[in-house]
C-alpha cells in the first residue's frame, strides 16, 4: 500500500471510536423501525426469544468472522477475499455484498426520509392533538402516499449520506457517532418508562415478553435470523470494511460483544415502547407493517408534557441513528471503488449515491404513491429479499470461506493479536464451521415454502 492509498483509507482513532462507529452502523432503523415491525408480524414474544438466540449463537459468530477478515486484510470485501484467496470465485461474496448494500440503502433511505418528514411535522406541532390512533393513522397515510414529499426526503437523506462518506472515515463517520449515540440511548430508556406506565400496558408487555410457543414456526425462525443479520449489519461485508480500519492491538472479541449487546438492548427497548403503547391505546394492529412506529410514537408524545420537545428530540436522533447506518451501507461499495478501481472517494460517493437514489424511487412510491407499486408492495419485497435472504446467504458464504478456505486457525491467529486469551474459542470454532452454516442452509432451503 503506498502513502496515498493509506491516507485515502484512514483508521479509527481508538477502540472506543470503532465500537461507537460499528454500533452506529448496527443501531438504526433496524432496531427501532424494523424490529417492532417483524415482532408484531411474527407472533410477539416467541420471535423475541428466537431473535436473542440467533444474535448470541450466530450473529456474534459472523460478526467476529467479518471483523477478523477485515482487520487481517485491511481491505474492502472484494479486496479482502482476493487477498486471502487470490483469483477465486469466492470474491463473489464481496460483489454480492456491494449489490446488497446498494439495494438496502435504497429502501432504507426511504424510511429514514419518513423520519425526517416526521421531524418536521413534530416541530410544526402536527401531533399536538394526536391522541387517538385514527389521527396518527391518517397522518401517516397522507404523508407516505404523497410522492413529492417522500421523494424529497429520500433525496435529502441520500444527499447527507453521500456528503459524509465523501469526507472519509475519521472526519465523517467518527465525529458524528461519538456524541449522538449515547443521547439516543438515554432518550429511549425514558420513553420506555413512560410507555410502561400507561394504563392498560400490561397486555402489550405480555404479547412482547411472554412467549406463546404454538406460534413458533419456520417463518418466525427465518425472520428472526434475517433480522439478526440486518440489525447487526452482517452478511454484506460492512463489518469486514469497518474491521479493516481497526488497529492490530484492539480486542476484536470484546468489540464484537459490545456491538451485539448494545444493538440488542436498543431493539428490546424499542419494543418496550411500541407494544405497551399499542395495546394501551387500541386501534392499531401489531401487524401494521412499515408504518407501525410512525403511527405509535406520536401517541406517546401527545401524552407527555413537553411532548413536542421529546418528539423533536426523538425523530432527530432516529434520523441520526439511521444516517450512521446509511453511511455504513454506502461505505462498502465506496471502499471497493476506492481500493480496487482507484476512484477518488468523492467520485465514488457521488455516483453510487445518485444510483441508490434512482433505485429508491419505486420503494418510495410503494406506500400509496403509485397504485401498482403499492399493490405489489415493492418496498416490502426489497426488504424481504435483500434484508433477509441476501444477508443470510452472504453470512453463510462468509462462514464457509472462513471455516474452510482461509481456515479457523489463521482467523484465530488474527483474533489473538489484541486478545491472547479468547475463552470462547472452541464454541466460536464450532459455530463458524458447523452450527451457523447448517442453520442458515436449513432456513434458506425452506425459504420457498415460507415465502410462498
Ligand atoms: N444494521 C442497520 C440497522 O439496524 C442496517 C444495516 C444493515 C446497515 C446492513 C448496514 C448493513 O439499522
Amino acid at each position: 500500500m503506498n502513502a496515498k492509498e493509506l491516507s485515502e483509507r484512514g483508521k479509527w482513532g481508538s477502540k472506543i471510536a470503532f465500537i461507537l462507529a460499528a454500533s452506529g452502523s448496527a443501531i438504526g432503523l433496524g432496531n427501532i423501525w424494523r424490529f417492532p415491525m417483524v415482532v408484531g408480524q411474527n407472533g410477539g414474544a416467541v420471535f423475541v426469544l428466537v431473535y436473542v438466540l440467533a444474535v448470541a449463537l450466530i450473529g456474534f459468530t459472523v460478526m467476529l468472522a467479518e471483523l477478523a477478515i477485515g482487520r487481517h486484510t485491511q481491505k474492502n470485501p472484494v479486496g479482502a477475499i482476493n487477498r486471502i484467496k487470490p483469483r477465486s470465485p469466492w470474491k463473489f461474496i464481496g460483489y454480492l455484498g456491494i449489490l446488497t448494500g446498494i439495494c438496502i440503502l435504497s429502501f432504507y433511505s426511504v424510511v429514514a426520509g419518513w423520519a425526517a418528514g416526521y421531524l418536521i411535522k413534530t416541530v410544526s406541532g402536527a401531533f399536538r392533538g394526536a391522541v387517538s390512533s385514527q389521527v396518527t393513522e391518517k397522518i401517516f397515510t397522507d404523508f407516505s402516499s404523497n410522492p413529492f414529499q417522500v421523494l424529497l426526503f429520500l433525496m435529502v437523506v441520500i444527499g447527507i449520506t453521500t456528503y459524509i462518506i465523501s469526507k472519509g472515515v475519521k472526519g465523517g463517520i467518527e465525529r458524528w457517532t461519538k456524541v449522538l449515540m449515547p443521547i439516543l440511548f438515554i432518550l429511549i430508556i425514558f420513553l420506555a418508562i413512560r410507555a410502561l406506565a400507561l394504563p392498560g400496558s400490561g397486555k402489550g408487555i405480555s404479547f412482547y415478553l411472554k412467549p406463546d410457543f404454538s406460534k413458533l414456526n419456520g417463518t418466525v425462525i427465518l425472520f428472526a435470523l434475517g433480522q439478526a443479520f440486518f440489525s447487526l449489519s452482517l452478511g454484506m461485508g460492512t463489518m469486514i470494511t469497518y474491521g479493516s480500519y481497526i488497529t492490530k492491538s484492539d480486542n476484536l472479541v470484546s468489540s464484537a460483544g459490545w456491538v451485539c449487546l448494545s444493538d440488542t438492548l436498543i431493539a428490546i427497548l424499542a419494543g418496550l415502547i411500541i407494544f405497551p403503547t399499542l395495546f394501551a391505546i387500541p386501534g392499531i394492529a401489531p401487524t401494521a407493517g412499515s408504518g407501525l412506529i410512525f403511527k405509535v410514537f406520536p401517541l406517546i408524545f401527545s401524552r407527555i408534557p413537553g411532548g413536542d420537545i421529546f418528539g423533536t428530540l426523538f425523530f432527530t436522533l432516529l434520523l441520526v441513528a439511521a444516517i450512521t447506518s446509511t453511511i455504513s451501507l454506502l461505505e462498502v461499495p465506496v471502499a471497493y471503488f476506492v481500493d480496487e478501481r482507484n476512484w477518488s472517494r468523492k467520485k465514488a460517493a457521488f455516483l453510487i449515491g445518485a444510483f441508490s437514489f434512482l433505485l429508491g424511487i419505486p420503494s418510495a412510491l410503494s406506500s400509496g404513491g403509485v397504485k401498482l407499486l403499492t399493490k405489489i408492495d415493492f418496498m416490502g419485497k426489497m426488504n424481504f429479499f435483500f434484508g433477509n435472504v441476501s444477508l443470510a446467504f452472504g453470512a453463510l458464504l462468509i462462514c464457509l470461506f472462513l471455516g474452510y478456505v482461509w481456515g479457523v486457525k489463521k482467523a484465530l491467529g488474527e483474533i489473538a493479536s489484541g486478545n491472547t486469551r479468547f475463552r470462547l474459542r472452541p464454541l466460536w470454532t464450532f459455530s463458524v464451521k458447523y452450527l451457523s452454516p447448517i442453520a442458515i442452509i436449513i432456513i434458506l432451503f425452506f425459504i420457498r415454502t415460507i415465502a410462498g
